[in-house]
C-alpha cells in the first residue's frame, strides 16, 4: 500500500492518529531523524524496556527492531504493540536460534550454566534463561549473578568480553555479534583519531576489543548522551550506529560529534533499523498492523528474566 502524503501531512497525520489510539511512540537512539523527533521517548534497549513497562497508552508503536517491540509486548501484554516494519530484525538475534542454545544447555546439563541474555534475542532465547541485560546495565547484571554456577553470555561474545574484563568475572560466550559495530576496524578508528588528535572517543560494547581498546569511553547508547554533555572535550568520536549522532546533535548542539567510520564507509547503519520509515510509522498506527503476538507459555517464560533485569536495574 502507499500513500501520497507530504511529509509535513504524514507527521500531522501520525500525530492525530497516536491521538485517536491512545498511543505512545518510543524510538530507538538509531531511528532515523523524523522517526525521534515525532517520538514520544527516544533511548536505549534499558530505558525503552522500563518505558514500555510504565505507560498508560492502549497502544505502543515500537520503532526500533523487532525484539524491542517483542519485548514490550512481553512486559505489557495488556497493550497493544505494533511495529513499522516487522521484518526489523537483528543479526544479533539471528546468531542464536532457541533450538542451538537449548541443545547446547541439553548437552552442557552438568555445568548448571547460569544464562545471562542480551536483549538482542528472541523470546524463546529469553525463555531460555536465567536473566536478560542490555548495554547499559550488563556489569550491574553480571556482578549480581550467582558466585557458585558458571556464566554463560549469550549472545554477543563483544559485549560479553567486554563485561568479563569490566567485573573480572570469568564467563563462557555464544560465538555471535553485530554485524554494525564489527564493521569498525582498529585502522578505521586510528585513522579518525590521527585526524583529530584532540578529540575523546566514545564506543558501544558491541565493538571489537581492538576497537574498545581505542575508545575513551565504552557505554551503551543512552550513557553515550551523557558522555558527550559531560566530556570537556569540544570534539567527540561517536563510534556506534550512524542515527545516533541525529540523537546527540539534538541534546548536544554545541560540540563536534564525528561519526566512527569503517573501512568501507564514512558512518555505519544498521539496515534493519533503517527499514523503519515515517510513512510505515503511520501505516501500523492506521492498521494496528503489524502487531506483535506471541505465545503465552514463551511469553510467560521469558518475561520472567527479563522482571528480573528490571528490578536488578532500579
Ligand atoms: P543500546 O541498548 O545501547 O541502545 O544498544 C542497542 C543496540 O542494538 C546496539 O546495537
Ligand atoms: Fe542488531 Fe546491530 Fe542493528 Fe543493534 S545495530 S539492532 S545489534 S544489527
Amino acid at each position: 500500500m502507499t500513500t501520497t502524503l507530504s511529509s509535513t501531512d504524514l507527521r500531522a497525520d501520525i500525530l492525530a492518529l497516536k491521538k485517536e489510539r491512545n498511543a505512545v511512540i518510543l524510538a530507538h537512539n538509531y531511528q532515523i531523524a523524523e522517526i525521534q523527533e515525532i517520538a514520544d521517548y527516544v533511548g536505549d534497549s534499558l530505558g525503552l524496556a522500563f518505558r514500555a513497562q510504565e505507560t498508560d497508552a492502549d497502544v505502543i508503536a515500537f520503532c526500533g527492531v523487532h525484539f524491542m517491540a517483542e519485548t514490550a509486548k512481553m512486559i505489557n501484554p495488556e497493550k497493544t504493540v505494533v511495529l513499522p516494519d516487522a521484518n526489523a530484525g537483528c543479526s544479533l538475534e539471528d546468531s542464536c536460534p532457541a533450538e542451538d542454545l537449548g541443545a547446547f544447555l541439553e548437552q552442557n546439563k552438568e555445568k548448571n550454566y547460569y544464562v545471562i541474555t542480551y536483549i538482542n534475542s528472541s523470546a524463546a532465547v529469553k525463555a531460555l534463561s536465567d536473566v536478560i541485560c542490555t548495554s547499559g546495565n550488563a556489569v550491574r547484571i553480571v556482578e549480581a549473578a550467582p558466585e557458585d554456577r558458571p556464566i554463560l553470555f549469550v549472545p554477543d561474545q563483544n559485549l560479553g568480553a567486554w563485561v568479563s574484563q569490566q567485573t573480572g568475572r570469568e564467563m563462557d560466550f555464544w560465538n555471535g555479534n553485530c554485524y554494525v559495530h564489527v564493521e569498525f576496524t582498529r585502522d578505521s578508528i586510528q585513522r579518525i583519531k590521527d585526524e583529530h588528535p584532540d578529540a575523546v572517543t566514545v564506543a558501544h560494547p558491541e565493538c571489537t576489543t581492538a576497537v574498545r581498546l581505542l575508545a575513551d569511553v565504552v557505554c551503551s547508547t543512552e550513557k553515550m548522551v551523557d558522555f558527550c554533555k559531560e566530556t570537556e572535550s569540544q570534539n567527540i568520536i561517536v563510534v556506534t550506529e550512524a542515527n545516533m549522532l541525529h540523537r546527540l546533535r539534538r541534546e548536544v548542539p554545541d560540540k563536534n560529534l564525528i561519526p566512527g567510520p569503517t573501512d568501507n564507509c564514512a558512518c555505519a547503519e544498521c539496515r534493519y533499523m533503517m527499514m523503519n520509515t515515517m510513512e510505515k510509522l503511520y501505516l501500523c498506527l492506521r492498521d494496528l498492523s503489524p502487531q506483535v503476538q506471541l505465545d503465552e507459555t514463551t511469553r510467560e517464560r521469558a518475561k520472567a528474566p527479563i522482571m528480573k533485569m528490571l528490578e536488578l536495574s532500579k
